[in-house]
């Protein structure tokens, strides 16, 4: 089934131009229905403007705001009717309003490999904490932060001169190719989205669920 996948994106968007580049490559059967950002300046809302997807604004003006700003993103994002949603370099936590419209359907990207260095800072963390490995995480979100069931990992290795920006460069390439592999694997059935998410793939396929050496899929 082609997947119908609205992208959340505060930032650069490398993200979402990888789920781009894998559509146009046939690597990923999904269709990029809208992007919707939390900062009206955010350079993901001109790649997508670029491409003709439509793109929406829903800015979080102050904190007291956050449950009104929670529930019009949840609206503003059902209008697109996707199947999945994406947290690609989303820098907000989804609040009760979007976890009770997509449950179980909100896919987030985050660069460490969780359970370890949760949060905002993970290349830094991971550094900081004299981590050799790290790499990035496709989990499905939940109430917490960084705390959603593992859909797949991919493993970077930590260099010695390493600073928080080499690294985070690193396992950013790993995450352009294991996020579209992801939703990939979700629109095939490969991987059912749910509490506990199941995984009916092939042997092959196996391995891709957890290495950053991803196969061309048909
Ligand atoms: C990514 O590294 C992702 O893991 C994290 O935010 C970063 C977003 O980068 N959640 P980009 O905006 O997709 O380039």
């Amino acid at each position: 089934m082609t997947l119908r996948l609205v992208v959340l994106a505060s930032g650069r968007g490398s993200n979402l131009r990888s789920i781009a580049s894998a559509i146009d490559a046939k690597e990923c059967d999904a269709t990029i229905e809208a992007v919707v950002s939390d900062k009206s300046d955010a350079p993901a809302l001109l790649f997508a403007a670029e491409r003709n997807i439509p793109t929406r604004v829903v800015e979080l003006r102050s904190k007291s705001e956050r449950s009104e700003w929670d529930a019009l993103l949840a609206k503003t994002v059902a209008e697109f009717t996707p199947d999945v949603v994406v947290l690609a370099g989303f820098m907000r936590i989804v609040g009760d309003a979007m976890l009770a419209r997509f449950p179980h359907r909100i896919v987030n990207v985050h660069p460490a490999l969780l359970p370890s260095f949760k949060g905002a800072h993970a290349p830094a963390d991971a550094i900081a904490a004299g981590a050799r490995i790290s790499g990035c995480t496709v989990h499905i979100v939940d109430a917490g932060v960084d705390t959603g069931p593992t859909l797949a990992q991919a493993a970077v290795p930590v260099m010695p001169d390493d600073d928080a920006e080499s690294l985070h460069k690193r396992i950013q390439k790993a995450e352009h190719r294991l996020l579209p592999h992801s939703l990939h694997l979700i629109a095939t059935g490969a991987i059912v989205l749910g509490p506990v998410p199941r995984f009916s793939v092939s042997a092959d396929e196996q391995r891709t669920l957890f290495s950053p050496d991803l196969p061309q899929t048909p």
